[in-house]
């Protein structure tokens, strides 16, 4: 049986997993409204990413016998002054559920909960994977100098994003 200091951090992270996705959904309309058709793709493509993050902790507590409680999640962030906003928004989120993955590794190995602590190596891999694909996109930015504004920088964003998404771009090397 889980630890109930487990149990509730597990049934929070499914909030927080949904709530990412949510997120997520939330950017790529804000982009898709303003014909930013590239940053959309990229959005909606890890709309699903973080709905299977969910269903691995449903999955587990379910396996393990816990009681998976499902709240409310709150609205997600929706307004955004122009594109650059948007993906450092998105980068310290990822920043955020990082933090968040590694608190309950930390209890799980305070309540020697190995099991629990071995089912989050997944997500330890995982968020590693995220920060290094949204950081990545936030030293694009960077590098290019891009500002948000209209223009072939915008361009060239979209199309960027677009690879990313598509899986045609790695984001440590473009
Ligand atoms: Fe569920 Fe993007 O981390």
């Amino acid at each position: 049986m889980l630890k109930e200091n487990i149990v509730e951090l597990l049934n929070a992270q499914i909030t927080h997993e949904t709530y990412a996705a949510q997120l997520y959904l939330q950017m790529a309309m804000w982009c898709e409204e303003r014909g930013m058709r590239g940053a959309a793709s990229f959005f909606r493509s890890h709309v699903p990413e973080e709905m299977n993050h969910r269903d691995k902790l449903v999955n587990y507590m379910v396996e393990s016998g816990a009681k998976v409680l499902i709240d409310a999640v709150p609205a997600p962030r929706a307004d955004f002054d122009n594109l650059v906003e948007v993906l450092r928004a998105a980068y310290a989120h990822e920043q955020k559920v990082t933090a968040q993955i590694h608190h309950i590794a930390a209890t799980a190995l305070d309540e020697k909960d190995f099991s629990t602590f071995n089912m989050l190596q997944w997500f330890i891999a995982e968020q590693r994977e995220e920060l290094v694909l949204f950081r990545g996109i936030v030293e694009h930015i960077e590098l290019t100098g891009f500002t948000g504004e209209n223009g072939v920088a915008m361009v060239q964003m979209n199309r960027y994003l677009h690879r990313l998404a598509s899986g045609e771009a790695h984001p440590e090397l473009s």
